[in-house]
């Protein structure tokens, strides 16, 4: 079945503790908790401190790190509480192997992420090294965009790779998944959805959840 991981970055963050408790209400498997650094992305949204107090909620948090010189901080956010640790292959550069390993190392699952215009032939090399490959379906750094039509081609294509190589690592995709747009990344291999504005929009996320939970998955 699919897994849903409800975006914080479209909560009300005034009321947080209850947002998350709706969260959780709805049957999401975990919480995507967006940070940004004003660098690798405008945008700067929150840190480790939010974090410990987001990861004494029953759910486990989904951490993605849209942020430059992510080796700096898995430690951090480990210690946050983070259960996955995402980090960008922009970002992370050569590095990236051993980032991804150190997430590994301090207990969590490790992720890496390529945005729309990143080629996929690039997380080749460290496939065999992650838990998640998170596939951004609009350009990181904010919610509420529309989901770009060409990035459902490199769910295939992440799909396909990994099947090759013989491993099955979560496939997450994030940006502009709601209803209409579900089917069509999990037809294409997607296994795990971030939404923020759907979920937080959505008249009944517990609704909105199952029928997320329900799309269909790639015809064999
Ligand atoms: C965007 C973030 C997303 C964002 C998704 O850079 O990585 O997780 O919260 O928001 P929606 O679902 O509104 O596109
Ligand atoms: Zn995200």
């Amino acid at each position: 079945m699919i897994k849903v991981a409800p975006s914080m970055l479209a909560a009300d963050y005034l009321n947080l503790g209850s947002e998350i408790d709706k969260v959780i209400a709805s049957g999401a498997d975990v919480l995507h908790y967006d940070v940004m650094d004003g660098t690798f992305v405008q945008n700067i949204s929150f840190g480790q401190e939010i974090l410990k107090k987001v990861s004494k909620k029953p759910i486990d948090v989904d951490v993605h790190l849209m942020i430059q010189n992510p080796e700096k901080q898995i430690k951090s956010f480990a210690e946050a509480g983070a259960k996955y640790i995402t980090v960008h292959q922009e970002a992370a550069g050569f590095g990236l192997k051993d980032t991804l390993k150190k997430i590994r190392e301090y207990g969590c699952l490790a992720g890496v992420s390529v945005k729309p215009y990143t080629m996929v032939s690039s997380l080749k090399e460290v496939i065999h090294d992650v838990d998640m490959i998170l596939i951004m379906t609009v350009e990181p750094g904010k919610g509420g965009q529309k989901l770009i039509p060409f990035t459902v081609d490199k769910v295939k294509e992440v799909y396909r790779m990994c099947r090759e190589e013989g491993v099955s690592p979560i496939i997450e995709v994030d940006g502009g998944v709601g209803m209409e747009t579900a089917h069509l990344v999990t037809e294409a291999g997607a296994d795990m959805l971030v939404a923020g504005s759907a979920f937080f929009k959505a008249e009944d996320p517990k609704a909105f959840v199952e029928a997320l939970k329900k799309m269909p998955t790639p015809a064999e």
